[in-house]
Parts: C-alpha cells; sequence; structure tokens
C-alpha cells in the first residue's frame, strides 16, 4: 500500500496504471467504509482510497473541529484490506486546485439534509469533482447510508458527463441495527440504547405502510414516537428511489428516510423497499 499526499506525485504514479476504483472518505474508518473498500476489491482494479476531512461541506466550525480524525488506525485498516493506494492530501492543495466548479442543486430541491445544512452538498459536490479530476477513476464506490448525497453524485457525474460508474453498497450495520457511522463514536453514554430506535422506526414504516391511509399519517406517527423518546426529528419523509420526491400514485419503490439529533449528535438513516 502506498500513501501520497502531493496531488502531483499522485498524478505521476497513477499515470500508466490501470483502471482505479477510487473510495471518497473523510477517514475514521469503520465497517461500513471497508465494505466499500471489498466491494472495490472485487472489481480488480487499481484500488484508491482518499482521506480528507472536507471542510466545505460542514455547517458550523464545531462539528468540523470535532470530526473524529484517526489517521494511524485508519492506515492500519486499510493495509489490511490490500488497498493499493491512499490519497492524503492536505487543505490547502485540495482547496487551491478545481475551486470554480460549482453545480447548480436549485433544481434539485429534495429538501432534506440540503433544507437543514445548506452548502453541505454544494461543498460535497465541490470535493467530489476535484478528487474525480484528479484521479480519473473508472469507478467510484460510495454507501447508501447517505442516500441523497449518492443521489446528487450520481446527478452531478451524469451531467457532467465523467466516464465513472457509481457503485452503490448497501448501509453496514451494528447487531442492533444501527448504522454504521464516524459520528456514532460521538453518542453520549446515556444515548446508546435508544440510539438504534432510528432504524426500528424505518423498519416499522417498511411494513406497516401498506395498512397506513397515507404516507402522511405514518411519518408524522414515527416522528413523534421519536420525539417522545428523546430525540429531535429533523425530518422522516418517505420518498420515490427514482426522483427523491413525493412518490406519485404510481410509483412502487420506495425509500424512507430519518435525520434525527441524539443530544448534539445528528444522526441519518434510510430505508428502501417496494409496495
Ligand atoms: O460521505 C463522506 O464521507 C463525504 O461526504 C465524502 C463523500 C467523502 C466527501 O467529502
Amino acid at each position: 500500500m502506498k500513501t501520497i499526499k502531493g496531488i502531483h506525485e499522485l498524478g505521476k504514479f497513477i499515470l500508466q496504471k490501470k483502471e482505479i476504483a477510487f473510495i471518497p472518505t473523510m477517514g475514521n474508518l469503520h465497517d461500513g467504509h471497508l465494505a466499500l473498500v471489498r466491494k472495490a476489491r472485487s472489481l480488480n482494479k487499481l484500488v484508491l482510497v482518499s482521506i480528507f476531512v472536507n471542510e466545505i461541506q460542514f455547517n458550523n466550525a464545531a462539528d468540523y473541529n470535532s470530526y473524529p480524525r484517526t489517521l494511524k488506525e485508519d492506515l492500519i485498516k486499510l493495509r489490511k484490506e490490500n488497498v493499493d493506494i491512499v490519497f492524503v492530501p492536505n487543505k490547502k492543495q485540495m482547496n487551491t486546485i478545481n475551486n470554480f466548479i460549482t453545480f447548480d442543486l436549485k433544481k434539485m430541491q429534495h429538501g432534506l439534509c440540503d433544507k437543514n445544512r445548506p452548502g453541505h452538498f454544494e461543498g460535497v459536490i465541490s470535493i467530489i469533482a476535484r478528487f474525480c479530476n484528479i484521479i480519473r477513476p473508472s469507478y467510484l464506490i460510495m454507501g447508501k447510508k447517505d442516500y441523497q448525497q449518492l443521489f446528487i453524485v450520481k446527478k452531478f457525474l451524469n451531467e457532467f458527463c465523467y466516464p465513472i460508474k457509481v457503485l452503490s453498497v448497501n448501509t453496514k450495520r451494528e447487531q442492533s441495527g444501527l448504522a454504521m457511522s464516524s459520528r456514532n463514536s460521538l453518542i453520549a453514554k446515556k444515548h446508546l440504547l435508544i440510539a438504534p430506535m432510528l432504524y426500528q422506526q424505518l423498519t416499522y414504516i417498511k411494513t406497516n405502510l401498506k395498512k397506513m391511509s397515507s404516507l402522511s399519517s405514518i411519518e408524522k406517527k414515527v416522528a413523534s414516537e421519536l420525539e417522545k423518546n428523546g430525540w429531535k426529528v429533523e425530518y422522516v419523509t418517505i420518498r420515490s428511489q427514482k426522483t427523491l420526491f413525493i412518490p406519485t400514485c404510481n410509483e412502487r419503490k420506495l425509500v424512507a428516510l430519518v435525520a434525527a439529533y441524539l443530544g448534539k449528535v445528528r444522526l441519518i438513516d434510510n430505508i428502501e423497499f417496494c409496495i
């Protein structure tokens, strides 16, 4: 495994290599990330993982500063997974290249995380574009936990005609059902027992939707159940997998998405299902 810090060094290294399967991360790697790495490995391409805590996608400085940084442990995990290259650029380098790329997200007014984290997805797209321009991967591997992020990244790469295939990997969960996330380490001890409720409530939607009179009635019921148990809910919503908008009456492939705070920690999760 080679760890590369400079953009130009990376350029030279990947120039004559085979196709690249790329996994962008912000580090603090857990099994969810490693599942992405394994997916990349299965493609038999050069596996490149980036580790970069992207300041411009954070909504506030406190969140950015408290983001767990565990580079040493991350490198050990990636070495065990036989990753070929780990790219660890610094802020200065990333901020000075291609920083003119913007993607107008106004036509994708899904709300969801975009409503509550203004500028977040612009920051994600901006860094993904920079990475894709530097690395020129054939495959981009991303997790389904960040469902809206995955949707927007796919749309962006498609509209900008990047020759990149996006592969998505199912959310990895703890035994309790809690979706793996770098933010889980910030959950207060007293909240650990109720954290799995998020996924339990999504499963409730999946199993009970048909029995309910409307989408909004089950969304409200779940939101109030979470609130009763100490969550501060941002949204609980059922959307079309295809458009991420409120489904039309003949749409069958749906996704229930939730974002809620446990204390100061904001957690998101989702579940796909067909009706
Ligand atoms: O999902 C993440 O960790 C980040 O949003 C990503 C895709 C690495 C971009 O910084």
